[in-house]
């Protein structure tokens, strides 16, 4: 008898077929692993996705066993994390892989957006794949700040205090703000309590459900590559794309090998250096939330440093809050602020070159100056690194229209 074509290819008989009469799995693997079609050329600036992902995974599961020993409250928050450290078993690698975590978080979505930049994967047809990544970075920034009050360390508390304090900046309904963040009159441990239900449940359950619609979005219109060529405008008689390869197995085998690489790299921190010299673990968390006495520099944990210097690099409180917004927020828009023809920085002009490489650099070093002390050169250096930030952005419209490209091949370039 023929069989459908949805029929094709599925299992004939025993468990699987049983599985795919109630549930479509093997449809769904299909779709999205051993049919779906990822460019040959993928380079290394493609493992940063998957990385992300693993990331997220250690972050989901050491912070579960964190809450099992963990207190949410002023009382008790600090001497619960000092207990996992000295006296539950294995708490200590738990909570250095948790703290390891959230700033290789950080260094690997930093690349894996940096990446997008390089290959102009923002622009047409993957917008939204952008746009929900760039929600993404917004919700990872609050589970960040929400997750670094939680150990109640001096730092944590003064850290908070000034950041939720920026809030009370915004005319009108400034104060009220600052108020329904804190629940309190001052960051309490009532703050403490609805950080650590946010930190907890809220903010990871919208993360994984971003992550979840990324993925689909960029299994609708697949993959961008470092050529930057649509794959799918080049079928070959079967309609497979001729320049792609099916993930799994072959992109997945090869992630495997990034993916071990990566936890090398991430156990040499967590073993011999856990702190980095205080950036991945401030020194003044390691002494209890003190409210009669600052840190002597109060400075968010280095992945926030880049914007915290454009705050302090603008003499108006107000200002220099909008500024910050601004900052973070202004990546959203670079899909229709990129006017180039072109995707790839392989085919684009010198102009652009220059550009980008300026804002990564401004980029670096503004995370540098949030670091050191609000003052004479420092702000001097800011504010000359934040005017080349927000002029990356704003002039994009234009030297991106005038930029001399280079003709970019039909089908993408391949060294084996
Ligand atoms: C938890 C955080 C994230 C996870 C788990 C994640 C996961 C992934 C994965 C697995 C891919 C496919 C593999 C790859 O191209 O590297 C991907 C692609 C992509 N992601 Fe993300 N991502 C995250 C955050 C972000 C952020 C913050 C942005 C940008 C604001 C972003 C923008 C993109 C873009 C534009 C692509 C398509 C790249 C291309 O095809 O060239 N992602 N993401």
């Amino acid at each position: 008898m023929a069989r459908i074509e949805s029929e094709i290819g599925k299992p004939q008989g025993g468990f699987m077929k049983w599985i795919d009469d109630r549930f479509p799995f093997t449809e769904t693997m299909r779709y999205h692993a051993t049919e779906y079609y990822a460019s040959k050329n993928f380079n290394w600036w493609y493992i940063f996705g998957v990385l992300a992902m693993v990331v997220l995974v250690i972050q989901l599961v050491t912070g579960i066993f964190l809450t099992m020993n963990y207190k949410p409250s002023a009382e008790d928050a600090f001497a619960s994390v000092e207990y996992i450290m000295r006296d539950v078993e294995w708490g200590w690698l738990i909570r250095y892989m948790h703290s390891t975590g959230a700033s290789f978080f950080f260094i690997v979505v930093y690349l894996h957006m940096f990446r997008a930049m390089l290959y102009g994967s923002y622009k047409k047809p993957r917008e939204l794949i952008w746009i929900i990544g760039m929600l993404i970075f917004f919700v990872l920034m609050a589970e960040a700040f929400a997750g670094y009050l939680l150990p109640w360390g001096n730092m944590s508390y003064w850290g908070a205090q000034v950041i939720i304090s920026l809030f009370g900046a915004i005319p009108f309904v400034g104060e009220a703000l600052v108020e329904i963040i804190r629940g309190d009159y001052s960051i309490s441990d009532i703050t403490l309590n609805r950080f650590f239900a946010l930190h907890v449940i809220a903010l990871p359950l919208a993360l994984i459900a971003l992550v979840f619609v990324h993925i689909v979005a960029l299994h609708e219109v697949g993959s961008n590559n470092p050529d930057g060529v649509e794959i799918k405008e080049h079928k070959g008689p079967d309609g497979k794309p001729l320049d792609g390869i099916a993930f799994h197995p072959y992109h997945t085998s090869k992630d495997l090998v990034g993916i071990v690489v990566f936890m090398m790299v991430f156990s040499a921190v967590m073993f011999f250096s856990p702190d980095m010299g205080g950036y991945f673990l401030e020194h003044a968390n390691f002494e209890p939330a003190n409210l009669t006495a600052t840190p002597e520099h109060i400075a968010p944990v280095w992945y926030f440093t880049p914007y915290y210097a454009i705050l302090r690099a603008v003499p108006d409180k107000l200002w220099g809050a909008i500024l910050m917004a601004g900052a973070v927020l202004l990546p959203l828009f670079l899909p229709w602020l990129d006017r180039s023809r072109v995707k790839s920085i392989r085919y684009r002009g010198w102009i652009y070159k220059v550009a980008l490489g300026l804002f990564a650099l401004s980029f670096i070093v503004l995370g540098w100056l949030g670091l050191q002390p609000a003052e004479g050169l420092y702000v001097q250096m800011a504010r000359v690194c934040s005017v080349i930030y927000f002029l990356f952005f704003i002039l994009m419209p234009y030297y991106t229209t005038i930029d001399k490209t280079k003709p970019v091949p039909d089908r993408v370039v391949y060294h084996g």
